[in-house]
């Protein structure tokens, strides 16, 4: 299948490790060029240079904290300064901690939302005319499966994203008529970084070897492992390629059947 993405080029943040990392690969090998950002010039040099070596000249990448008040125009110009266009965003943050939810600290709360959820709205908005006018746009977020059902001791995870489902769910029936696709991916358990830490998280609370969370862990989802990288990037450069065109407002789950609900 032809995912028609030769011409296309795709900002994706979050990109120096884990999942956004993984969908950065994902496009390039279907042909598109990439920005890839996260906060260190380090970690991204790092990222791009274990890359096939065919892939890595279709790469450029940019350093930005997605938690500083500029973030969104800085990368929205960075990005369209290479090609003169962004035809796909993927809208990839940093986790929150794990918590309580109630002895949840709201500034840390406030601390996040300015990390994850503002500047993907901002990023989007400043995006998303130059979508419309071409008649062509895809704008992917990574969410988690705690949008559909909430992870006990990740109350920020769960609530901060559901904000950006409501908004992409809501943008998606705005901009479909011109071309624009708005979906979320929500990830059960990918193997990551973050599904390390939050494993070695759950071992010292529970007071048991890390080894023994991940493999109960495991055991509870029906596919009976966590998800490769690969797998989750695939999905996404399917729902970014002109095949996804009737594809928008869905929030597609990657997680081997892990939510129970329907
Ligand atoms: N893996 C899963 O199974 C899973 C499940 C549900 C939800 N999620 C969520 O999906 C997202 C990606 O997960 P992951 O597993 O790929 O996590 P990860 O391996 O920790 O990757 C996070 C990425 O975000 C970047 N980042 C973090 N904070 C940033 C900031 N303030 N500004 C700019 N970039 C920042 C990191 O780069 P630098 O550190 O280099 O800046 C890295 O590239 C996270 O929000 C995670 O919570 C993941």
């Amino acid at each position: 299948m032809d995912f028609g993405l030769t011409q296309k080029h795709a900002l994706v943040t979050g990109a120096s490790s884990g999942l956004g990392l993984a969908i950065a690969r994902a496009l390039l090998a279907e042909g598109a060029t990439v920005t890839l950002t996260g906060r260190s010039d380090e970690r991204l040099r790092t990222a791009i240079a274990d890359l096939p070596e065919a892939l890595r000249d279709k790469c450029d990448f940019t350093a930005v904290d997605l938690g500083d008040p500029d973030a969104a125009p800085r990368l929205a110009e960075a990005a369209t300064r290479r090609t003169g266009q962004v035809d796909i965003l993927v809208n990839n943050t940093g986790g929150p901690p794990p918590g309580i939810a109630s002895t949840i600290d709201p500034d840390v709360m406030r601390t996040q939302y300015g990390a994850m959820v503002d500047p993907v709205i901002r990023l989007t908005l400043a995006l998303l005319p130059g979508m419309r006018e071409r008649g062509w746009g895809r704008i992917l977020t990574v969410a988690s499966s705690g949008v559909v059902q909430p992870i006990p001791h990740l109350p920020m995870s769960n609530a901060l994203r559901s904000t950006l489902v409501g908004f992409m769910k809501t943008l998606a029936g705005e901009v479909a008529v011109d071309g624009v696709t708005v979906n979320v991916i929500a990830p059960g358990r990918i193997a990551t970084a973050r599904t390390a830490a939050l494993d070695g998280a759950a071992a010292e609370r529970a007071g048991k070897p890390v080894a023994d969370i991940a493999r109960a862990s495991a055991a509870s989802i029906p596919a009976g492992r966590y998800g490769d990288p690969d797998e989750f990037g695939a999905v996404a450069a399917f729902l970014a390629s002109k095949r996804a065109s009737y594809v928008t407002g869905s929030t597609i789950r990657v997680d081997g059947g892990a939510i129970r609900a329907v």
